[in-house]
């Protein structure tokens, strides 16, 4: 597999961190709704300060995984309707846009509650804003929101997913995944459309 996008195939780097990130945000969501029903105890504290260092390192995978697609590009479209490009567009857009939203809402309401914030007990991060209880509030409620409208989108993104697969029978999974990993569809560039032209 190379390393690079081609016009059949996403790339290793590409990916990587598109798993790597579904991987971590399943782990990340799921504790987190764990973590905020706890009693107080040290324990909790230290949750707290996971959720936050992992929650970073999202933001930074997230810009990561933006500038790697501004530079490298993505594979050809597959042939399909103009209405399936463009909601298959709208819907990436609008997840990129969440996966830094999310992280960035919860540092803005970390900051906006008057709380250090530390990287894995390494780097210590600056506050985005003053400590405030409005903008504290707003910004709890924007982290919980945005977060519920991240698992919608990728719910439907994940089901277009596996519909492409199991009934348009086409390569849009097969080539996010290592090759031979699932058969289906052709790894080959498709062949342009008349219709869709
Ligand atoms: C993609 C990354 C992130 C995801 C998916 C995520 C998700 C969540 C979720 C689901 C909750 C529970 C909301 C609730 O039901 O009350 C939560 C709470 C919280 N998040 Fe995040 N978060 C992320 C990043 C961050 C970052 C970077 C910070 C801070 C720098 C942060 C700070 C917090 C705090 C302090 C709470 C607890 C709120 C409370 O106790 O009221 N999160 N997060
Ligand atoms: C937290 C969950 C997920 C997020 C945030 C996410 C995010 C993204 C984004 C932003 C892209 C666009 C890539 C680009 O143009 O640079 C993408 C592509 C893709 N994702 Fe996901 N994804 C998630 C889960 C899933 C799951 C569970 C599946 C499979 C069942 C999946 C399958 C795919 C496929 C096949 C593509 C390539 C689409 C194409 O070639 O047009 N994703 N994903």
């Amino acid at each position: 597999m190379t390393w690079r996008n081609t016009p059949a195939r996403w790339g290793a780097v590409s990916q990587s961190l598109h798993w790597l990130v579904v991987a971590v945000i399943l782990f990340q969501g799921a504790s987190a709704l764990w973590m905020v029903g706890l009693p107080n105890s040290p324990s909790k504290i230290s949750l707290y300060a996971l959720h936050k260092s992992l929650g970073l390192s999202l933001l930074a995978l997230a810009a990561l995984r933006l500038g790697w697609r501004l530079h490298a590009g993505a594979p050809a479209a597959l042939p399909g309707p103009r209405w399936q490009h463009a909601a298959a567009t709208a819907s990436h857009v609008l997840l990129y846009a969440l996966l830094l939203a999310v992280p960035l809402s919860g540092w803005l309401f970390n900051s906006a509650a008057g709380f250090p914030l530390q990287w894995f007990g390494l780097v210590n991060l600056p506050a985005l804003a003053a400590p405030d209880p409005d903008l504290r509030a707003l910004a709890r409620n924007a982290h919980e929101w945005l977060f519920w409208l991240l698992v919608l989108v990728a719910l439907v993104h994940a089901a277009a997913a596996l519909w492409h697969h199991l009934f348009l029978g086409d390569a849009t999974l097969a080539r996010m995944l290592p090759r031979g990993w699932v058969r289906s569809g052709s790894d080959a560039p498709p062949p342009e459309d008349p219709r869709h032209a």
